[in-house]
C-alpha cells in the first residue's frame, strides 16, 4: 500500500522526488525501489523522519508500535503522522509518540493506483481540522475521501478496503459466466468490468437508492429478473454481508 501510493502521489506531483524519502525492511529491497522510484529509499526510519512534514506510516499493524518507538526521538509537534495501517487506534499511536504529536489514521485501498480509491480517515486527540485538510488533500489525489468518526474505522477495513477483493471475485465470476454462455474470455471480462463500472457511477452520480436503480433494470417477465431469482437463491447477499462483517470482525484483531 505505501508503495502504490508513494507511486501514485510521485505521478501526481503532489510529491517532490528530491523532497521524498522512503523506508523498507530490506536492503536489496530499498535499493531496487529506489531505482524504481527514483527517490530515496532506505532502511533507517529514525533518519528519514528527521525534517519531514508529513510521515506515512504504511507498514503492518503488528509492527506499527515497533516502528514508532524507532521514530519517536525524531518527531516534533511540526510533524504529521497519518497511518494507513488497519486496527492500530489513533490513541496507541499516541501512546507511543512525545506529547502534541499529530496522527491521522486513514483507510485507503488498491484503486488508488488508478485514482479511484477510497479513503476514510479520522484524526487523533492532538490533530485539528487543518490535519484532516492536508491528509484529504493527499488522498483525493488518488480517489474519493471521507472523514468518519473512529468508531468506524474498522467497518470502513472491511467494507471499503477488502472491498476491491470481493469485487474481483465477482468479475472473475460474471467473466466466467460469460465464458459459459459462448463470450470470449477478453469480450466477457470487458463486459463485466465496465458493467460494474458503469453500475456503480449510476449510483455515485444520481445517489439513487440501489435497490430502486435495479428496479429499473428488471423489466416485468424479463430476463432480469430470471437471473436476480438466481442470486437470491445463491445467497449471494447474504454472502457478501457475511464477508464484510467478517473482514471488520477480524480488523479489530490485527494490530493485536
Ligand atoms: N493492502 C491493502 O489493500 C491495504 C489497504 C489499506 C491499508 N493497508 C494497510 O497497509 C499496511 C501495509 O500493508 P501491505 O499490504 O502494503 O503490506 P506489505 O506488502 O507486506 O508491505 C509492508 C511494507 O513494510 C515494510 N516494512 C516492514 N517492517 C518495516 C520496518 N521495521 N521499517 C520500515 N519498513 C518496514 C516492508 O519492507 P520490505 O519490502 O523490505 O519487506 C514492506 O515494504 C498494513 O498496515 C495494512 O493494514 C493495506
Amino acid at each position: 500500500m505505501g508503495g502504490i501510493l508513494l507511486q501514485a502521489l510521485l505521478k501526481n506531483n503532489l510529491l517532490s522526488p528530491e523532497l521524498t524519502c522512503a523506508t523498507v525492511q530490506h536492503e536489496e529491497r530499498a535499493k531496487l525501489l529506489g531505482r524504481k522510484l527514483d527517490v530515496k529509499v532506505g532502511t533507517d526510519n529514525a533518519a528519514a523522519v528527521k525534517g519531514a512534514d508529513i510521515i506515512l506510516i504504511a507498514v503492518k499493524p503488528q509492527i506499527v508500535q515497533e516502528v514508532l518507538r524507532e521514530i519517536r526521538g525524531q518527531v516534533t509537534p511540526g510533524q504529521l503522522i497519518v497511518s494507513v495501517a488497519a486496527s492500530v487506534p489513533t490513541s496507541v499511536m499516541e501512546s507511543c509518540l512525545p506529547e502534541n504529536i499529530p496522527v491521522i489514521r486513514a483507510m485507503p485501498n488498491t484503486p488508488c493506483s488508478v485514482g479511484s480509491g477510497m479513503t476514510a480517515m479520522c484524526k487523533g486527540k492532538c490533530a485539528d481540522a487543518g490535519h484532516l485538510a492536508i491528509t484529504c488533500q493527499i488522498f483525493d489525489v488518488v480517489g474519493r475521501t471521507v472523514v468518519v468518526d473512529e468508531k468506524y474505522m474498522d467497518a470502513v477495513t472491511g467494507l471499503s478496503a477488502s472491498g476491491p477483493a470481493y469485487i474481483y471475485i465477482i468479475l472473475e465470476s460474471l467473466a466466467e459466466a460469460g465464458v459459459k454462455v459462448g463470450l470470449p474470455r477478453d469480450i466477457a471480462t470487458l463486459l463485466a468490468a465496465q458493467t460494474t463500472l458503469g453500475a456503480a457511477r449510476v449510483v455515485l452520480e444520481t445517489g439513487d437508492h440501489p435497490a430502486l436503480l435495479k428496479d429499473a433494470v428488471t423489466t416485468p417477465a424479463g430476463c432480469t429478473i430470471d437471473g436476480i431469482m438466481e442470486l437470491e437463491e445463491g445467497k449471494l447477499r447474504v454472502t457478501l454481508i457475511k464477508a464484510v462483517v467478517r473482514a471488520t470482525q477480524r480488523a479489530k484483531e490485527l494490530a493485536f
